[in-house]
């Protein structure tokens, strides 16, 4: 029997060419490291030169975990350490652009974390020398990667829901930011660290927005400084619409985190199995009701890969056939600044209660 989604699969798996494999160094030895970075890279088999942490012993610690030979003493030694081409950068934002600039100075090419900046100008300021240097710069915005959402936009492009015209996100979880002391500090929080993923994926399925209207809140009590509650509305041209809602104060332990697309001839829903339990999570589901196939309902597509830590090869691998081909990264600084904008433009719409043009 003729498999439907087979072309489907095809289209969401990430594989790495051995031709574009470089060694990569790390900078920040944190969580994200930890349990998505380095597993992912080890299941495709990059090799990691060594990795940099200012505190040495958390450095240490992980990389002896995964197996990684080196541990440098100073982001001099690693910027000067010529069998490291390509460097992944994951620290708290706001160290991130003096770092990336003395590795770009030093040649190398960069994944760097979300939000690249939390000042938009900054941001622009880093996509700019990179160009500048002659480097490339990608943004590790990786749900766009998961096989739920790769899978999605594959059916899109395929044409199983005819035209899409909305894509909702409804994400009501319990996020216990204090676990991130520095998150849980932040004067800016949910659209900074976290819409700013399904922001992203928007973009990749309905193109860009012509006015958004936010609104963000904190939820009465709460200990985090910035917002943990979010309401965004995009509008495109003509008739598409997008609306994304973020309540990380669930604690009635029925979490919800689901997305849906609809178009002229069909539908796909899914659900992000990582906020149902972070970061152990469960498997993300999906299904697709086509009128083009037909479906004849709800057809499930089995969703085999997690976001945490499998969709975390994605950025990398992009970023590796970009070098070896001369072409750019997915997720390239100048294609991370459209979503960057997204986030402050809602932030002002929110500031200001008004819908702002983008
Ligand atoms: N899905 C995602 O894209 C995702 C998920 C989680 C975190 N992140 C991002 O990854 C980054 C790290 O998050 P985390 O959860 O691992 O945080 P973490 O607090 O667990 O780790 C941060 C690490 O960075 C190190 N560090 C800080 N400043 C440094 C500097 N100047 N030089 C070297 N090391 C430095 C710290 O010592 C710490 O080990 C953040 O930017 C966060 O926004 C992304």
């Amino acid at each position: 029997m003729r498999d439907p989604f087979a072309p489907i699969r095809a289209a969401a798996n990430i594989a790495v060419d051995d031709a574009h494999k470089q060694p990569i160094a790390l900078v920040g030895a944190g969580e994200i490291v930890d349990v998505a970075h380095l597993p992912a890279y080890a299941a495709h088999g990059l090799s990691i030169a060594g990795i940099f942490d200012i505190d040495t012993n958390k450095a240490h610690r992980v990389a002896e975990r995964h197996g990684v030979g080196r541990v440098y003493r100073s982001l001099d030694e690693l910027a000067a350490d010529a069998q490291a081409p390509v460097v992944d950068i994951a620290v708290f934002p706001w160290a991130q652009f003096d770092i990336a600039r003395e590795l770009l100075d030093a040649g190398k090419h960069l994944l760097c974390q979300k939000p690249l900046s939390y000042d938009f100008a900054q941001a622009k300021q880093l996509v700019d020398y990179a160009a500048h240097r002659n480097r490339l710069l990608a943004v590790n915005q990786q749900l766009r990667f998961a096989e739920s959402i790769a899978a999605t936009r594959a059916m899109v492009s395929e044409g199983w829901i005819g035209e899409p015209y909305e894509m909702s996100w409804d994400f009501h979880v319990f996020t216990p930011w204090q676990n991130w002391a520095w998150v849980a500090d932040l004067p800016q929080l949910d659209l900074q660290q976290f819409t700013i993923h399904p922001l992203d994926t928007v973009r990749c399925v309905l193109g860009e927005p012509r006015w958004v209207y936010g609104n963000q809140a904190s939820a009465p009590g709460q200990t985090e400084k910035g917002e943990t509650r979010t309401v965004s509305v995009l509008e495109f041209d003509g008739e598409t619409r997008a609306f994304l809602r973020s309540c990380h104060k669930n604690t009635t332990g029925d979490p919800r985190a689901e997305f849906r697309i609809d178009g002229t001839r069909g539908s796909i829903k899914g659900t992000i199995g990582l906020m149902y339990d972070y970061p152990r999570g469960r498997a993300d589901t999906l299904a697709v009701n086509s009128a083009v196939l037909p479906t004849d309902g709800w057809l499930p597509y089995p969703v085999l890969t997690r976001w945490i830590p499998d969709a975390f090869i994605g950025p990398m691998a992009s970023l590796l056939e970009a070098i070896a081909t001369g072409g750019q990264p997915a997720t390239n600084g100048s294609d991370n600044l459209a979503t960057l904008r997204l986030v402050h433009a809602l932030y002002e719409s929110g500031r200001e209660h008004k819908v702002v043009r983008i």
